[in-house]
C-alpha cells in the first residue's frame, strides 16, 4: 500500500461570498506529519473541512493521492472518505455512548460484526492511546486531554491511510500536550502507509512533531516546506513569529515572581 499525499492547487474556500483562504498552492507530503499553522479564525478548520470533503472549494482543487477529490463519482469519492480518520477540535464524543461504543463508531456504522468483536476491537486502540480501564466511561466523566485521546483512538480504528487532527493540543496543559504529542507521533510511527495533518497554532508541538509545515496568514499559505525550512527562513514575518514562543518559553523559565509578592500571595492564600 502506498501513502496518499495532499495537494492543493490553485484552491480558494469559505462560506458565500466570504473567502476565507486565496489561491492556496501546496502539497503535504504523503507518508509524513504536515502541521498547518496559523492563528485563531485564518481558516484552519475551514482547510480541514474540504479536505475531508464536507465543503466544495470556491475554485481550485484537492488531490487526494493524485485524484481530484471534488471530481469523483460518489462511489469513489465515498472509497476516498473511508481511508481518513479524523480527530475533531473537541474529541466530539457523543454523550450517550460509552467510550468504548464511541471509539468502535466507524467500524459499527459500516460493517456487520459480533458485539463482543468491535468491543475487543475498541480495547485494543483504547489500549494504545492509555485509555482500555475507561472503556465504560461516557464522556463527561472523562477530562479534556483524555476526551482527546479518545478522539484519537475513534479516528485510528480504522486504520485510516490519512489522519487529520484540529487542533490536537489546544486547551491542555503544557504536561498533557506534550503527551499528546508523543502519542501522534507514536501513532504516526506504527502505521507506515499513514499521511498526518495536524492543525495547530501550538509552536511547541510544531517542533515536536512536524515533518512539514503550511503557515496559513490572512487568507493565503505564506510558507510551505519542512520544518528545518521554515526554521531557516529569513523571512521577517516567520522569524518573529517563530521568535516569540521561544521568548515566551524563556520568559516562563527565567523569570520567578518577585519573592516578595511570593510571599504575601503564599501568606494571603493560607489565611
Ligand atoms: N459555518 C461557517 N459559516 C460562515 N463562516 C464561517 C463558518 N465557519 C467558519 N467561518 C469563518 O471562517 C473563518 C475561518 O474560520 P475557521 O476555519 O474556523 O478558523 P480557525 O480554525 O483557523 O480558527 C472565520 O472568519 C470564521 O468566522
Ligand atoms: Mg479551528
Amino acid at each position: 500500500m502506498q501513502a496518499w499525499d495532499i495537494q492543493f492547487h490553485a484552491l480558494s474556500v469559505g462560506y458565500g461570498n466570504h473567502v476565507v483562504l486565496h489561491d492556496i498552492n501546496a502539497t503535504l507530503p504523503a507518508g509524513q506529519i504536515s502541521v498547518i499553522l496559523g492563528g485563531s479564525g485564518c481558516g484552519k478548520s475551514t482547510l480541514l473541512r474540504h479536505i475531508i470533503g464536507l465543503s466544495r472549494p470556491l475554485t481550485g482543487s484537492i488531490r487526494i493521492g493524485g485524484e481530484d477529490l471534488f471530481r469523483l463519482d460518489r462511489q469513489a469519492f465515498r472509497r476516498v472518505r473511508r481511508q481518513m480518520g479524523v480527530l475533531f477540535q473537541d474529541g466530539a464524543l457523543l454523550g450517550a455512548l460509552t467510550l468504548a461504543e464511541n471509539v468502535a463508531l466507524p467500524l459499527s456504522e459500516h460493517l456487520r460484526l459480533p458485539k463482543p468483536l468491535l468491543h475487543e476491537a475498541a480495547l485494543r486502540v483504547l489500549r494504545m492511546v492509555g485509555l482500555e480501564d475507561f472503556a465504560r466511561f461516557y464522556p463527561n466523566q472523562l477530562s479534556g486531554g483524555m476526551r482527546k485521546r479518545a478522539g484519537l483512538a475513534r479516528a485510528i480504528i480504522a486504520e485510516p491511510r490519512i489522519l487529520l487532527c484540529d487542533e490536537p493540543t489546544s486547551g491542555l496543559d503544557p504536561v498533557t500536550a506534550a503527551r499528546m504529542d508523543a502519542l501522534l507521533l507514536a501513532m504516526h510511527q506504527q502505521y507506515e502507509h499513514m499521511t498526518t495533518v495536524v492543525v495547530s497554532h501550538d509552536l511547541a508541538s510544531l517542533r515536536t512533531i512536524a515533518d512539514h509545515v503550511l503557515v496559513l496568514r490572512e487568507g493565503r499559505a505564506v510558507f510551505s516546506g519542512s520544518l528545518a525550512e521554515l526554521e531557516a527562513s529569513d523571512d521577517a514575518y516567520l522569524r518573529q513569529f517563530l521568535r516569540r514562543e521561544a521568548d515566551e518559553g524563556q520568559m516562563a523559565l527565567h523569570e520567578p515572581p518577585h519573592p516578595q509578592v511570593q510571599a504575601a500571595l503564599e501568606g494571603w492564600l493560607r489565611s
